[in-house]
């Protein structure tokens, strides 16, 4: 029986993937490395710092410690300033119905991401109050593919592992999620994984895996 939700925030409840995307082009523009959007989709999921490590792979030089978290501040400066912009009319289709349904039913929900952004997106999208629980970026060490930030979520919700569904559009985080013990429901770039338990088109889809898992 599934008793808790989590669902990951970057391209499940809000897109903030062209966000990213031009935030770290500019920080590769800067430094002459290529940069284009299949590299982009690798980062779904991942750290800010092991998102630079993938981006560095061109890399026509090599960058101490220190000047990699300067990069890494360089993007983030330039993502949160763009963050400014977002609103509720990002919020993507279907989230707000099945938040709405899941509510309705008495299932918890919480987010789950690798984000030290989550929060201020929340409040932008006027989202952060409608979650039971929030795990993000600040609460981890290790992120996705680790099971970490979903262990996390749960054990915020007081729910166990085995009863939560997680929704997710990286295919690390429906790797993260088996590992977690959890079901798998995966959107977007995710539906490629042979891990998930779930494939939809439709995030409202998962109203009726909750419904019939009673
Ligand atoms: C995830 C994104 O939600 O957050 C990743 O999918 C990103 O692409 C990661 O790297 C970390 O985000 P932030 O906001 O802490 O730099
Ligand atoms: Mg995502």
């Amino acid at each position: 029986m599934i008793k808790a939700v989590i669902f990951d925030l970057d391209g499940v409840i809000v897109s903030t993937d062209e966000f990213h995307y031009q935030a770290w082009k500019l920080m590769a523009d800067q430094e002459c490395i290529p940069f284009y959007k299949t590299i982009n989709h690798r980062l779904r999921g991942v750290s800010r710092m092991e998102s630079l490590t993938i981006i560095l792979e061109k890399a026509h030089q090599s960058y101490s410690e220190e000047e990699k978290v300067k990069l890494a501040e360089f993007k983030n400066q330039a993502y949160v300033k763009s963050l400014s912009s977002l609103d509720e009319t990002h919020i993507l289709p279907g989230v707000l119905q099945v938040l709405s349904k899941l509510k309705k039913m008495g299932v918890k929900v919480a987010i789950g991401s690798s984000s030290k952004n989550a929060q201020f997106i929340l409040k932008q999208i006027k989202l952060f109050d409608a979650f039971d629980a929030i795990a993000d970026g600040h609460d981890i060490i290790h992120s996705k593919p680790a099971p970490d930030i979903f262990l996390v979520a749960a054990t915020k919700l007081g729910v166990e592992d085995h009863a939560c569904l997680v929704v997710e559009d990286a295919v690390a985080g429906i790797i993260a999620a088996k590992r977690a013990g959890m079901f798998a429901f995966a959107v977007g770039d995710a539906r490629k994984s042979v891990e998930a338990d779930y494939k939809a088109d439709d995030i409202k889809e998962l109203i009726e895996v909750v419904k019939n898992s009673r």
